[in-house]
């Protein structure tokens, strides 16, 4: 039984290792992430500026990519992601002079907006295409 367990665990370790190295502390788990896209993509109203897929449409792409390389206005930390979707961009703030409103204009609670901020994270650091 362990035998079979093991090449899972092994592999598990190498696809880890790496990332540890260079990823801030607080790196949200796998149901926290589950949550916040399902945040995203309904009640959050995210995906009615940032598309589906965080990959841009009215507000800007919420992904780093070949097209977007540095965020506009937060680390990328997600105690950072966190406070900037509490509080919105305000008209101040903001780079292209649209705004997004706090929680996006949504009403999500703390704890869902830490949620769908640590999808957000996440989509980052994968870095769909
Ligand atoms: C009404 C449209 C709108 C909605 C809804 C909205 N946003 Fe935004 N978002 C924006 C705009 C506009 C900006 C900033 C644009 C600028 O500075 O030019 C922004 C910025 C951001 C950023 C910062 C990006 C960066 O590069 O620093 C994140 C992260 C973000 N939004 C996440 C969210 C999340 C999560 C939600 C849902 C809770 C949400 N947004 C809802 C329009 C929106």
């Amino acid at each position: 039984m362990l035998g079979r367990q093991f090449p899972l665990l092994a592999l598990l370790a190498v696809a880890t290792a790496p990332m540890a190295a260079q990823t801030p502390p607080a790196t949200p788990d796998s149901a926290t992430v589950a949550a916040g896209k399902k945040l995203f993509q309904g009640a959050g109203l995210c995906f009615s500026c940032h598309g589906m897929n965080g990959e841009g449409m009215l507000g800007p792409s919420t992904i780093l990519n070949a097209d977007k390389t540095k965020w506009l206005h937060h680390d990328g930390s997600w105690d950072a992601i966190t406070k900037l979707i509490t509080d919105g961009v305000d008209g101040v703030k903001s780079t292209s002079g649209q705004i997004m409103a706090p929680r996006g204009g949504s009403n999500l609670t703390d704890a869902q907006v830490r949620q769908v901020a640590a999808y957000v994270v996440m989509l980052h650091r994968t870095r769909p295409t």
